[in-house]
């Protein structure tokens, strides 16, 4: 009896030292550095989480997906248009997310472990000097697509084109774009264990940032402030009242100091510290999934308004960079019937601004129903996903190849092989690219599309 009574005592113990150790252990040993909301952080996300076999290692690639398209096949131009890598936060949102940490410390009543960690351990390290600067994780991303996409397209990224210079640069002239360029050639030099040579880059923000050259796109949409209504709406929505309503439960704080703009501000904080660093904070913990879903939407509600499919002048500013891309892929298929190539690579480095529009213009990404306020549930499937689409150091690849029936054109995005919209095969002939989209490449004119109509101009006269 006494004995059982002594098992029974000691298995309680054990038991209850088995939950401790469990605890402990899944709240330390077991927390991924990954947030669990980490897929939905938009233009926020992390390269690795559209392609996670990164996370284990960062220089691989996947062979068969950048294998020609039939034995008989030569590679004879790459155009790459990449996004920046991981920045800091602007000062706007620096400025967001200072007042919500004080709101925080000051006022949270809240007893999660998580919220203690906020108060106690975690220090608001952001400053407002940061704005928008390339991190050293944002020069990886570089160094690193660098490598891996010369390892992909061995004879186009290779050391005799680069010294060569028929590698081309093209920047967009914001620092980060600048420090990103930079940081590709340095994974190339350090690839092929080149030093000392200094690269240049092209500034050019025609190309690179169409949209502020462009007077329609900046008075229709950058300027008016009802071209992103359904921004607004979606913030005043049930969807999005639920989130604040769940944040001032697990903070304790009154739900009318709970405002959309401070609820994103923590939801970036996360994603900051977690694309900067690579550390799950006590941040993340603030959020559900289906909290990160309502902000995802928000965000991708932003941007389909103002670079995608929202407004027709959001497409239609990047034509100039869609004419570029074309007559650089025309005047390589002349080089190489008739001589030699003179530009093997384009390299362009410019903003998720960037490219979102260039995919749109492009059919890429085109939901049959408009995202609206009112359709959060039914978008559930949408394509348009930034999160997928446009995390940091996003990148379009085209790839030209010389084939015995011809020329043959490659895209792939973030190193994932795409089909053209409404063009079902997979690298097809150059020319039947070229007929898809003839109208663009016959009309879409830069500055016929952005000039403002003359009573527009009027109007903003009076
Ligand atoms: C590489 O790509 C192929 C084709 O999409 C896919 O079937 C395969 O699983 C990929 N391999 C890895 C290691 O991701
Ligand atoms: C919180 O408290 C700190 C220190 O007392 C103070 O400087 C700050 O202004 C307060 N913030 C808010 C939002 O009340
Ligand atoms: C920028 O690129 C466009 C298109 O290729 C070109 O016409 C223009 O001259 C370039 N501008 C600069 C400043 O290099
Ligand atoms: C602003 O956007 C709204 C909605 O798209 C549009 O109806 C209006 O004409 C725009 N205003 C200007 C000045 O472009």
């Amino acid at each position: 009896m006494r004995l059982t009574r002594g098992l029974l005592k000691r298995n309680l113990v054990l038991s209850a030292l088995g939950i401790i150790m469990f605890r402990f252990s899944s709240a330390y040993f077991q927390k991924s550095t990954i947030p669990a909301i980490a897929n939905y952080f938009g233009t926020k996300g992390r390269y690795e989480e559209v392609n996670p076999y990164l996370i284990d290692d960062i220089l691989s690639v996947n062979k068969s997906l950048s294998k020609p398209p039939s034995p008989d096949c030569r590679a004879i131009h790459l155009t790459a248009i990449i996004r920046h890598g991981t920045r800091y936060p602007t000062t706007k949102n620096i400025k967001r997310m200072k007042r919500f940490y004080s709101l925080i410390v000051n006022e949270s009543k809240g007893t999660y472990a998580w919220l203690r960690d906020i108060k106690n351990n975690w220090e608001m390290w952001y400053t407002e000097d940061m704005d928008g600067k390339l991190v050293e994780k944002g020069r990886d991303d570089h160094r690193h697509l660098a490598m891996r996409l010369a390892t992909s397209f061995p004879t186009l990224i290779s050391v005799d084109n680069f010294q060569g210079n028929r590698i081309k640069f093209i920047t967009s002239s914001k620092h980060r774009c600048v420090d990103s360029v930079e940081a590709f050639q340095e994974g190339l030099q350090r690839r092929w264990h080149i030093q000392d040579t200094r690269y240049s880059q092209e500034i050019n923000d025609s190309l690179m940032r169409f949209f502020d050259k462009c007077k329609k796109f900046i008075e229709n949409v950058d300027n008016n402030k009802t071209a992103l209504l359904e921004v607004d709406l979606f913030k005043s929505s049930d969807e999005m009242k639920n989130v604040q309503r769940r944040i001032a439960e697990r903070l304790q704080i009154s739900l009318s100091d709970i405002t959309p703009d401070m609820v994103e501000a923590a939801f970036f904080l996360c994603s900051y510290e977690f694309a900067i660093k690579t550390v799950n904070s006590p941040w993340c913990n603030m959020f559900e999934k289906t909290d990160a879903q309502v902000l995802e939407y928000k965000n991708d509600l932003k941007q389909y308004w103002k670079r995608g499919y929202g407004h027709d002048i959001n497409r239609k500013s990047s034509c100039s960079l869609f004419h570029d891309l074309f007559r650089r892929l025309d005047q390589t298929a002349y080089d190489y019937r008739f001589g030699q190539v003179a530009e093997a690579v384009t390299v362009q480095v410019g903003h998720a601004e960037t490219l979102l529009p260039l995919l749109s213009l492009m059919g890429f990404f085109h939901d049959e129903t408009p995202l609206t306020a009112a359709n959060f549930h039914a978008q559930h499937g949408r394509t348009f996903r930034t999160s997928q689409i446009v995390p940091y150091a996003a990148n379009l690849v085209f790839v030209l190849y010389d084939c015995n029936k011809g020329l043959r054109l490659r895209f792939l995005l973030n190193e994932k092989p795409m089909t053209f919209p409404g063009i079902n095969q997979p690298d097809p002939l150059y020319r039947t690219v070229r007929d898809h989209y003839s109208d663009l490449l016959h009309g879409c004119d830069f500055e016929k599309e952005c000039e403002l109509r003359k009573a527009n101009r009027r109007n903003s006269e009076l």
